[in-house]
Parts: C-alpha cells; structure tokens; sequence
C-alpha cells in the first residue's frame, strides 16, 4: 500500500493500527490456487489463527476459502462469518473430548492428533468420519518454536504408530476420511517438503476411504529486501504432478487441502506507530513508539525481522536505530536498523503484520489492544475498534475488603 494511504489511516483511525489490504490477500490466494491448477480438486483451508478478525474471514469466504481452526472458540468465529460447517476443519492439539464433541455436533470436519482421542472419539462416535494428523518426524521450519513436525515434537501421531491407528478404526468402525500433516511455518526448502508429502502418501496407502489428503502449510513469504520466499509455482508443480500420480495408483480422485496462514496474510499487513520519544544513548539511538511486544510479540518471541518505514520521511536520509516499544521490559522491534530519518511524531509502519500478529496481542500493561482497518475497494473499513477502558475492566470483579 502506498505510504499516503497508510498515513491517512493513521491520521483518521490513530495509533497505532494494524491496516489490511483485501488486493494483496485476494492475489495471494489467486497465486496458490494458480500453482495448483494442475490437480482436480484443491481446497485451500485458511489458517484463522494467523489473522482472526471476521471481516477477514468473510473476506476468505468471498475468494472461495475454507477454514483451518484449532480452537472451538476458532469455529464458531468461522460459522459467525458465513462458512459453512463442512468447509471447515478443526485441528486442536491437546484439547479435551468434549471440545471436540462441540465442534463434531457443529458439523465441522474433525481432524484428531493423538490415539487416546482417537480411540475415545472413534468409540463414541464411530460414524462421523475423522481425518488423522500425521507426525513425519520431519525438521521443517524457520524457528524451533514453529518447527512441529519433528520426533520431540507434541504435534500428531508418530508414523510408527500406524499400526496401532489401523487396530483402534478396525476395533471402533470409524471412517478415516483424510490425512494431515503440518510440519512448520517458514519452511524454506520444497524438498523438505516433498519428502515430508511422500511419507504422507506413504501413509495414506493404509486408509480405503480417504477424501482428501491435508498437506498443512508453511510457505515462507519475504520479510526483507532480497529474502528468500517458498517458490510455490514451482513446488505447485512437483507436488501436483505427485498428487495425480497418487491418485492414480490410490485408484480415486481425492482433494488436495492446505492451510495457509501467512502466505495468505502476512504481507497484506502494515502496523502503524507513533515514535513518542527519540532518545540517544551512549550506544544507540532508540526510536520509542506508542505500541510493545503487547501488539506486535513475533520480534521478541521468534527474533522475527519487520521491515521498518519511516512512513512521515520516506525518503529522508537514512540513519541507524533501535526501535522499541513502551513495555516495561525489554521490548526490542528492531536493532540498528537503517530507517529514513525520524523526528518525535513520525508513524512508522512494520512490514508483514498480517500474521500472527494482532492475533497474539495482549493487554500486557493493561494497555488498549489496536484498531483493525481493512482496506476494501480503494477505501479503509474499521474493522475492530480500539479498546477503551471498559475493556479492561469489564470482566474483572471488585471485591469488598
Ligand atoms: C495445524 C496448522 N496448520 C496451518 C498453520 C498455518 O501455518 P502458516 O501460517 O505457516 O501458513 C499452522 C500454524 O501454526 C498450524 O499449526
């Protein structure tokens, strides 16, 4: 988005803000369906956790989306937005059998990650078909905390587990009718990837009525000058040309899903900040915004890197800074980094805070969480308001001492 644009949202909204762009998130979308236009039946789950505001995910309905959910919480979100139950999965991890009785009685697809579940859900309900998380035991990911699809990993159930998968859906009748897997976001090299596909395939050969083969995400999108992105075209190719094959040998046409997060939002996202105070120390210049890890935690969390504007002096001289936050702690944006010169008033704008980001805002402080505004049709939409205080105290109870 241009820099204008953004700096009128900032002006009318406040900051800070999180902006959207509905353009860059449709032609992402277009982008992986384009890469898969190969295979018979693609369905493309949006990950709701990366991005969960619900103007978003009607947003997703209207490209023609389904929805990948972890929560129950995540479901309903979806329902609220318009899909339907069937175009949702529901993949939770370590949550208890009655949240996935909810979400199995709302009608959604069931996607179990452990035996004990499995064997529970199975007995209970042998007649609602479930999809099984694989666990590949492959290293995949950009971060430890982001790589799940390895041994010590708590995500799905371990490929040497099949056996006993195979004796709890012979024992209960149940119906597995697909396959997933999810090994890690930021996966850099396809070939991991494709080698992660073929133990899936591997697998899947041990189910007969499966519908459809859930390969997770994981693409990396660029979050700096010259950063190395996934080449979905060229793993869209290598994978389609598999899938077909598999089919074939598989003897029916399954779908081929995914879950995109970030490759769907990432990049549509800008977060927009005022700098309260330039301050130079001994060692480094601090530009202090008017946010903290308690809108924007992915820096601190993952040593994530957000491309820095200075959207007020773009094309100021550049100088070196250290962007941080007004959190009580350290709350690191952005070491000595090069950013067009800043003077106390200027909005900066982080690069990629489409996901993950005011998904894992906090209130950390006691601090407002921001504004959400999406960019639709060449004009901004308020999508979420900025908290006020109410917020903050609204559930909290007051006792009598
Ligand atoms: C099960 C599952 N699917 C999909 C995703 C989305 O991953 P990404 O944002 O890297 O596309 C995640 C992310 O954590 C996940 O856990």
């Amino acid at each position: 988005m241009h820099s204008n644009t953004l700096l009128e949202i900032a002006s009318e909204y406040g900051s800070p803000v999180y902006v959207y762009d509905s353009e860059k998130m449709a032609s992402q979308y277009k982008r992986l369906t384009n890469a898969f236009n190969k295979v018979k039946q693609v369905k493309i789950n949006y990950a709701v956790k990366a991005l969960s505001n619900i103007s978003v995910l009607k947003l997703m309905n209207s490209l023609g989306s389904g929805l990948d959910t972890v929560s129950i919480q995540e479901v309903k979100l979806g329902l609220v937005a318009g899909f339907s139950p069937e175009n949702i999965i529901y993949t939770p991890n370590g949550v208890s059998l009655e949240e996935i009785e909810l979400a199995a009685n709302l009608g959604v697809q069931i996607n179990i990650d452990n035996l004990s579940i499995l064997e529970q859900f199975g007995t209970k309900y042998p007649k609602t078909p479930v999809c099984i998380r694989i666990n590949p035991h492959v290293m995949a990911g950009g971060n430890t905390n982001i790589s799940v699809g390895h041994i010590d990993s708590k995500f799905g159930i371990s490929i040497h587990q099949i056996p006993h998968i195979l004796r709890i859906v012979e024992n209960t009748h149940m119906t597995i009718n697909g396959i997933h897997m999810h090994t890690g976001s930021d996966i850099l090299d396809i070939d991991v990837f494709l080698y992660a596909s073929e133990i899936l395939f591997e697998t899947a050969k041990n189910f007969k009525n499966l519908e459809f083969i859930d390969f997770g995400s994981g693409f990396k999108v660029p979050y700096k000058e010259g950063d190395i992105e996934t080449n979905i075209e060229e793993f869209g190719k290598k994978l389609s040309k598999r899938f077909t094959a598999f089919c074939e040998e598989y003897g029916k046409e399954l779908t081929l899903a995914f879950e995109p997060g970030k490759f769907l939002v990432s990049e549509a996202g800008y977060f927009l900040t005022k700098v309260n105070v330039v301050k130079q120390t001994t060692s480094t210049v601090f530009a202090q915004v008017d946010s903290g890890f308690n809108h924007l935690i992915r820096p601190m969390l993952y040593g994530s890197q957000h491309e820095i504007i200075n959207i007020s002096n773009p094309d100021g001289r550049e100088r070196f800074y250290s962007v941080v936050g007004y959190i009580c702690e350290t709350d690191t944006f952005a070491n000595n980094r090069r950013i067009s010169e800043i003077t106390e008033g200027d909005i900066l704008a982080f690069k990629n805070a489409g996901a993950y980001c005011y998904s894992m805002a906090s209130n950390y402080n006691s601090r407002y969480r921001p504004a959400e505004v999406l960019w639709l049709k060449g004009k901004p939409h308020l999508i979420r308001k900025r908290e006020t205080f109410d917020d903050i105290i609204k559930n909290q109870i007051e006792i009598t001492l």
